[in-house]
């Protein structure tokens, strides 16, 4: 099998590029990647040398490239995105040339070369905040973030591109992911290193928001064995059933660090927070066996001591980022305001 991944320099895709790359019968995987402010090759140290890998910069809506690229594959698996909530609602423009034009440009390309499968990593975000109970596949979206918003869209043009045109188009609906390589603007990364650091701890709203935690590794696998069983046109949730509100988890976090509570600071709620994401799982458990492995009450504690061990990764990113430091200013000041 021959893949254009997209997104490859990213904390999921980079991970996706490794447990494939593990599979002997891959002969080639070409990571696509614009690296924005969220793409690091250094994710990808380990394989850069592999000689069925090769790294592309470019712009998923780079339709001539990205023709050229399809010719030589038989399956994409589209990863690259815009995925920070927070910087949705600063600017929503790069949500929707990416998430929405950029994913329309790759159908586009699968199409004209009739590829034998399109897999378009999705979120449990498109279903918005659930009450109670657990959406389904087939359950309506609800998108409450421009960033939600954006990857709905996407969905809906990938099912319309099986519907419309045939194109073998597979839709992945994931959990909130954690583990190694993250950057540090999301929840947990965000959480760790600043509490290492001693620096308060930005707890939006009352902090007790749902979301599961789904490891990194177990979505990967999920994906690899949808590349081989699961069925055009259908969507499928990956998840683990199991929901943690935010301020238990960061509780548990200054505990293992024996971190002061002190250093958790409630601040203006997000606009448009989703109270609760909660998925049923049963379709993929019963069409392709897959369940998750890793448990969050062992899975945590490893990727606290992860993030402990290497400084060298994200100190760089924390401290001379200009992209990182730019959005942090104006993210403090919009919450203190
Ligand atoms: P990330 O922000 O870590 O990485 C995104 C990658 O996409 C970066 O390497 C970036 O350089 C690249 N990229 C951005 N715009 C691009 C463009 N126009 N052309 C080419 N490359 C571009 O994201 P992630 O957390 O690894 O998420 C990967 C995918 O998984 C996204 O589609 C996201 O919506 C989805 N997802 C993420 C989570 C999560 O918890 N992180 C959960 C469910 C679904
Ligand atoms: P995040 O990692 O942004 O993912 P999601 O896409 O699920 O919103 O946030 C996870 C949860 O953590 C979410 O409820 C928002 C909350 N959160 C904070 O309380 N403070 C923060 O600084 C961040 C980034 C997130």
């Amino acid at each position: 099998m021959k893949l254009l991944v997209t997104g490859g320099a990213g904390f999921i895709g980079s991970h996706f590029i490794r447990h494939i790359l593990s599979q002997s019968d891959i002969e080639l995987v070409i990571n696509l990647d614009k690296l924005t402010y969220a793409g690091h090759l250094d994710n990808l140290r380990d394989v850069a040398k592999n000689r069925r890998y090769r790294f592309v910069r470019g712009d998923i809506a780079n339709g001539p490239l990205v023709k050229r690229l399809v010719r030589q594959v038989d399956v994409i698996v589209n990863f690259a995105a815009e995925t920070h909530v927070d910087r949705s609602i600063q600017d929503a423009a790069p949500f929707l040339t990416t998430n929405v034009i950029g994913t329309q440009v790759l159908l586009e390309a699968a199409r004209q070369a009739s590829l034998h499968r399109f897999i378009q990593i999705s979120t449990d975000e498109v279903y918005g905040s659930i009450a109670k109970g657990a959406a389904k596949e087939n359950a309506p979206l609800y998108p409450s973030s421009p960033y939600s918003a954006s990857k709905a869209a996407a969905d809906h043009i990938a099912l319309s591109y099986f519907t419309t045109f045939g194109l073998p188009v597979i839709v992945t609906r994931a959990a909130n992911n954690y583990g190694p390589f993250q950057y540090p603007e999301k929840f947990l990364p965000l959480f760790i290193t600043h509490a290492l650091e001693d620096q308060p701890l930005p707890l939006y709203g009352d902090g007790r928001n749902v979301r599961e935690w789904l490891h990194v590794t177990d979505h990967c696998e999920a994906i690899a064995r949808l590349l081989e069983r699961g069925r055009p046109g259908q969507i499928y949730n990956i998840g683990t059933g199991r929901g943690h509100n935010n301020l238990d988890v960061v509780k548990i976090l200054l505990r293992r660090l024996g971190k002061t509570e002190k250093l958790i600071q409630f601040v203006k709620d997000r606009p448009g927070h989703d109270r609760r994401y909660a998925m049923s799982v049963a379709k993929i458990k019963k069409e392709v066996g897959w369940a998750p492995r890793i448990n969050f009450g062992s899975g945590f504690p490893e990727l606290i001591g992860w993030y402990e061990e290497h400084r060298h990764w994200w100190e760089p990113i924390l401290r001379q980022s200009k992209a990182y430091r730019r959005y942090f200013v104006k993210q403090y000041a919009r919450r203190a305001s």
